[in-house]
């Protein structure tokens, strides 16, 4: 893929898929602004995207604070023009069952993921280029996979796509493109570390998946790459599962019978 040139800006993207999908757009060519809130992890995702060679800077912010956004998509685009492709993926999760989560559990991953999703695309809207920039909000199964221990992460997910869809109607006449991808279970990521924390839990995870294993963040981050690619010029408004069909469900106990 080549994004030579392009201004790439990925809310959460100090760590895990999100570096991931940052890292990828700096090996293809593009300048790429970072957020998140640790200024150590903003610094060094900063210095390793300059490894690479890219164009990168950072912003240490809240997706929660409305203004610290907008400050820092104001800066990227005074520093680099208009905002080619807008990757947006700050999350927060922790397994609790819903009769032992406080009200504010609930509502700082719906602050986090929903709002702060909500946050980062009305920052940007003013920046993106108009026609031409894509848009990718970091889903996740449990936006419709009812999934115990997860309720928060279930309602703000949904929310987030919903999002996707709807901004895709409203900006779909300026060109520009909103669309979801879903990420299964990828490996080295902090979410798993918190899903699966033991072999076994891991075992189980990765036996639930068609394909036999969990996935890569190369792997998303390929997918956001097409969907912001000229090849995926006539998307918008999909949510794109990546996860080797671990979303598929059916009965597992079936599966078991076959012996595969
Ligand atoms: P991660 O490494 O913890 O990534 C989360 C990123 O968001 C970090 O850069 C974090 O940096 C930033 N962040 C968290 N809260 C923030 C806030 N309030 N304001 C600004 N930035 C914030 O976790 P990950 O597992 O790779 O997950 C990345 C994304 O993929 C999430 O959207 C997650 O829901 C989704 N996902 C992951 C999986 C998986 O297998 N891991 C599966 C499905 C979906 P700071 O701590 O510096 O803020
Ligand atoms: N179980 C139940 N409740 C929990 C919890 C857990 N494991 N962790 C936090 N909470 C609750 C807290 O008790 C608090 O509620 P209370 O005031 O009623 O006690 C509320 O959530 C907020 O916690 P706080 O630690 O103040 O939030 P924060 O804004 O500092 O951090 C988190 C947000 C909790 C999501 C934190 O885990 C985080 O920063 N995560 C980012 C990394 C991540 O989750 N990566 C995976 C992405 S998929």
């Amino acid at each position: 893929m080549n994004f030579a040139g392009k201004v790439v800006f990925v809310a959460g993207g100090t760590s895990g898929i999100n570096f991931g999908v940052a890292e990828a757009f700096a090996l293809a060519g593009a300048k790429v602004a970072v957020l998140s809130r640790s200024p150590e992890k903003v610094e060094a995702a900063v210095a390793a995207l300059r490894q690479h060679g890219a164009e990168a800077c950072g912003h240490a912010a809240d997706v929660r604070q409305y203004e610290a956004v907008a400050a820092a998509m104001a800066d990227t685009a005074a520093r680099w023009g208009a905002i080619d492709v807008l990757v947006s993926g700050a999350a927060g999760n922790f397994v609790a069952p819903a009769q032992q989560l406080s009200a504010n559990g609930f509502k700082t991953v719906i602050d986090i993921d929903l709002q702060g999703c909500f946050n980062v695309m009305r920052a940007a809207f003013a920046h993106l280029r108009k026609p031409g920039a894509a848009v990718v909000n970091i889903s996740a199964p449990q936006s419709w996979l009812p999934t115990p221990g997860q309720i928060h992460v279930c309602a703000a997910k949904a929310g987030i796509d919903q999002i996707t869809r709807t901004a895709a109607m409203e900006w779909g006449p300026l060109g520009i493109r909103v669309n979801s991808i879903a990420p299964g279970p990828i490996a080295d990521t902090e979410g798993m570390r918190r899903l699966a924390p033991t072999p076994e839990s891991e075992r189980s995870w990765r036996e639930a998946v068609p394909l036999r294993r969990w996935g890569a963040k190369q792997e998303i981050a390929k997918a956001v790459q097409w969907l912001c690619s000229e090849d995926a010029a006539y998307v918008t408004g999909v949510l794109l599962p990546v996860d080797g069909g671990w979303s598929l469900g059916g009965s597992s106990a079936m599966v078991q019978a076959l012996g595969a």
